[in-house]
């Protein structure tokens, strides 16, 4: 199979079968529940194609009066306490890392940002180069800043020395979920729920950065 046909996830049957194991960290962090949404979505596609798949909260750094105020945010920490939060050892584990963040004036949040700024040791020594990684957003208006808040993900990631496998226009599923080639984004209404379908492109993104794992780990054996 050519390296192209596993970019695109031709031959689907024959790549599920060959597929070994890509240990795929998916690390998110919401306040809402969206993002922990998009990070199930993107599990489930993993494991369909047979990743060995973690999913992983990082720390919430807000003080817990500023949770107890927000009904919304207090209900969802409560409903995410058993979801492990992610340590250094689930990067140096992982091949494959997909994140998943809301977008906050145009950025990552506080605590994702918290999180990627104690991997200086990893870094150091070496141990993030050709990790594959993949990010996916969230924001309340359809142009708030979704695709600045994955690229400033990615920036962190180039000097990781990380591949980035953003999705491109690779599949038709992508236009149907807005069209963010840089990553799956989805906008949230006042409600709390998502206006665009993007279940779709995030089992794509998922899909197709196992599969690019799989082909760099294998290039790399
Ligand atoms: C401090 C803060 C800053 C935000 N900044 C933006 C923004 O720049 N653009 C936007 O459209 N929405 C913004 N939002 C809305 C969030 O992006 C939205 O609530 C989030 O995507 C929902 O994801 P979650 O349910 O996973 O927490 C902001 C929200 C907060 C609390």
């Amino acid at each position: 199979m050519s390296f192209l046909d596993k970019l695109f996830g031709r031959s689907q049957k024959k790549e599920t079968e060959n597929m070994s194991n890509i240990k795929t960290a998916i690390i998110y962090y919401s306040s809402g529940g969206t993002n922990y949404q998009l990070a199930k979505w993107a599990a489930e596609s993993a494991k369909e194609s047979g990743a060995d798949v973690r999913v992983l909260k990082v720390a919430e750094t807000a003080p817990q009066a500023a949770i107890d105020s927000n009904l919304g945010w207090k209900a969802h920490v409560e409903a995410t306490q058993d979801v492990p939060e992610v340590t250094l050892e689930d990067l140096e584990w992982a091949d494959a890392i997909i994140f998943s963040v809301p977008t906050r004036f145009g950025n990552m949040p506080a605590q994702m940002k918290q999180f990627l700024d104690t991997t200086g040791g990893l870094w150091f020594n070496g141990k993030l180069v050709n990790k594959v990684v993949s990010a996916m957003s969230s924001a309340q208006n359809p142009h708030g800043g979704q695709e600045a808040t994955i690229l400033s993900l990615y920036t962190t990631m180039y000097h990781w020395g990380a591949i980035v496998a953003a999705p491109g226009y690779t599949d038709p599923v992508t236009f149907a979920a807005g069209g963010n080639p840089y990553g799956t984004s989805v906008t949230v209404g006042q409600d709390g729920k998502m206006i665009e379908d993007v279940q779709a492109a995030v089992k794509h993104q998922a899909k197709r950065t196992v599969n690019i794992a799989e082909a760099i780990k294998k290039a790399n054996n």
